[in-house]
């Protein structure tokens, strides 16, 4: 275990429960600052957005990096839901869905008639309340991860998005992130691998963009695509700082792609000293299960250890 790294004892396992509503929205936030939005981005596919968003929401919440606790959210805003599936089984996560505790809640009214061919803005301007939707995953003294679910429905909204004003959506879930900001220290938000309404929105209402790299041919391509949409969203809406985080490294060397990334000019000074480096530990958590911190699996002390150093770094970078 590294120094300074406690690792944190959830008051029980798994807490969630769903016939025992989160309730949580009236702790303490008084003099504490507004938590920071970090969004996990990348258009290129399978590059590790969720594995990054999962590990790093676990590692900020379980283990007070630079001795501070933290109370973090983990919002899943990917219709692939793979990020809910990492936390949730399958029962509590389908209960969950039914209750329509998911993003979806966020972006439209619960009775909205669902339709791929056309997208029904909602009326109502205003999203529910951040304690009516998110579930709590890990609950310290002084710390928690809640976590936000998806859901394959978010497709309608992709799909139907195309003639339709989608100011009242994005409204929504301003507002939503806006509450969230008051409730939470740090919000990680993992995103699908697209230009799309989810993406932007989640880019508008961010202060940080990781941007996960597997260091491989063509991933400069897809750092430069990002680059790109993180200028064409951020106009009006503040800053957005890029972090290049390399993932799924080779433990043996540094390839040449990392090193062409390292000394561009542009990318250079915004890649992050650490990297994620290729370890089984990492890789399919499911169901709460298999994380890293609980992990059996060969080198996954190791593993944490690489996770921790690049939590840190992280922290540090983000001031969260
Ligand atoms: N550092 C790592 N070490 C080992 N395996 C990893 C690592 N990072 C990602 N993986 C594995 O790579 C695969 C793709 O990862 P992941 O699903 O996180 O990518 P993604 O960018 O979220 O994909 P998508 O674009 O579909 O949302 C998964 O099987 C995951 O377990
Ligand atoms: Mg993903």
């Amino acid at each position: 275990m590294m120094r300074g790294f406690a690792p944190r004892r959830p008051s029980a396992s798994l807490i969630y429960s769903p016939s025992d509503p989160v309730n949580h929205c009236n702790q303490r936030f008084g003099g504490r600052a507004m938590g920071k939005v970090i969004t996990i981005m990348n258009m290129k596919g399978g590059v590790g957005k969720t594995t990054v968003a999962a590990h790093l929401a676990g590692i900020t919440s379980r283990y007070a990096l630079g001795n501070k606790p933290r109370r973090v959210l983990v919002i899943d805003y990917d219709p692939q839901f793979n990020l809910s599936q990492a936390f949730l089984l399958p029962k509590p996560y389908f209960e969950l869905e039914k209750a329509r505790k998911t993003i979806l809640s966020v972006l439209v009214d619960d009775d909205v008639k669902l339709n791929p061919y056309q997208l029904q803005v909602p009326g109502n301007h205003n999203p529910p309340k951040v304690k009516d939707l998110v579930t709590r995953i890990y609950n310290y003294s002084d710390a928690h991860l809640d976590l936000l679910p998806s859901t394959l429905d978010l497709m309608y909204v992709a799909l139907g998005q195309a003639n339709a004003s989608t100011a009242p959506i994005e409204e929504r879930f301003g507002k939503f992130i806006d509450e969230c900001r008051a409730l939470y220290d740090v919000i990680y938000i993992d995103c699908h691998p697209a230009g799309s309404l989810f993406t932007k929105t989640s880019l508008r209402n961010s202060d940080h963009v990781v941007i996960p790299v597997v260091p491989q041919r063509y991933a400069v391509r897809g750092i430069g695509l990002m680059m790109n949409f993180i200028q064409s969203k951020k106009a009006g809406s503040g800053t957005i700082s890029p972090h290049i985080l390399f993932n799924a490294t080779s433990r043996a060397i540094v390839s040449p792609q990392e090193i062409e990334i390292r000394s561009h000019k542009d990318f250079g000074p915004v890649c992050m000293e650490s990297r994620l480096r290729k370890y089984k530990a990492f890789s399919e958590p499911e169901g709460g299960k298999g994380f890293t911190w609980t992990s059996t699996r060969a080198y996954s002390t190791e593993a944490l250890g690489n996770l921790l150093a690049v939590g840190q770094e992280l922290i540090k970078r983000t001031g969260a």
